[in-house]
């Protein structure tokens, strides 16, 4: 499928939809504490999602049974809230949603810690936020799509950290998961040029130990194998003719 160029008005609506995303995230982190079920927080989650205006996109998507994501410690993304997934003092926890306004999508991920949590998680998820920006410098029109994957790779590799590769970042509109993929790692080859009117989410994924992963029973949540720690960072952005917009921060 080729990649979808968006007019200006596009953009705007993209705008939109990611403005009530971020909301979205603010109320999520909001609510989190120790105590809570993650599907407390879905539903947290779900509810503001409608009440402005928006349609939940995970919902549903290829049977997906809940409106956030939510993966817990050592799962990655993809995680099922559930009542007896009880929020514990020291665990992180990554949401990731989207909704759909007016037609567009808009998909954001973040990683939190639950009250008081170690340095090193703390670090792994500053890291990997971090590693989103390094990314995104490069995410210029002229620029090639590996150029952001490499961005990445070359951040988080002298920390040691495991980056997966069998999930990616992606591009988005009217589709959630649109052409190019975007990986997270470097490749050797350049990828497509990058240019103005291209809507992407950048969504590095990053393992404290090895990058290894699996699925567990339920077919959706991904962890990794050695229990290592995960944490996501992922926001939608545009390509401009300068700087990238980041379309899921108010
Ligand atoms: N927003 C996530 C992504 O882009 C998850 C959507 S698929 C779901 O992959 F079914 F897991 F919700
Ligand atoms: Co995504």
């Amino acid at each position: 499928m080729a990649i979808s160029i968006k007019t200006d008005e596009e953009i705007n609506l993209m705008r939109q939809s990611g403005h009530l995303l971020a909301k979205v995230h603010e109320e999520l982190h909001a609510a989190l504490r120790p105590g809570i079920s993650t599907l407390e927080l879905d539903e947290i989650g779900e509810r503001t999602i409608r009440a402005l205006g928006g349609i939940p996109n995970c919902k549903d998507y290829e049977g997906f049974p809940a409106s956030v994501c939510i993966s817990v410690n050592n799962e990655v993304v993809h995680g099922i809230p559930s009542s007896e997934r009880i929020l514990q003092e020291g665990d992180i926890v990554s949401f990731d949603t989207g909704l759909i306004y007016k037609g567009y999508h808009s998909d954001a991920a973040r990683t939190w810690g639950v009250g008081k949590i170690s340095d090193e998680a703390q670090k792994l998820i500053d890291v990997t936020r971090e590693s989103f920006f390094e990314g995104i410098k490069k995410a210029k029109a002229g620029n090639r799509l590996h150029d952001i994957s490499a961005a990445i790779d070359k951040y988080i590799r002298p920390h040691g950290y495991g980056i997966v590769r069998e999930l990616t970042g992606h591009g988005i509109g009217t589709s959630l998961h649109e052409d190019p993929m975007v990986p997270n790692y470097r490749k050797l080859t350049r990828g497509v040029k990058l240019q103005k009117g291209m809507t992407i989410c950048v969504e590095p994924m990053i393992t404290m130990g090895s990058r290894k992963i699996g699925w567990l029973e339920d077919d959706w949540t991904v962890v990794t194998l050695d229990g290592s720690l995960a944490a996501h960072y992922e926001n939608t952005i545009a390509i401009t003719d300068g700087e990238p917009e980041i379309l899921t921060v108010i």
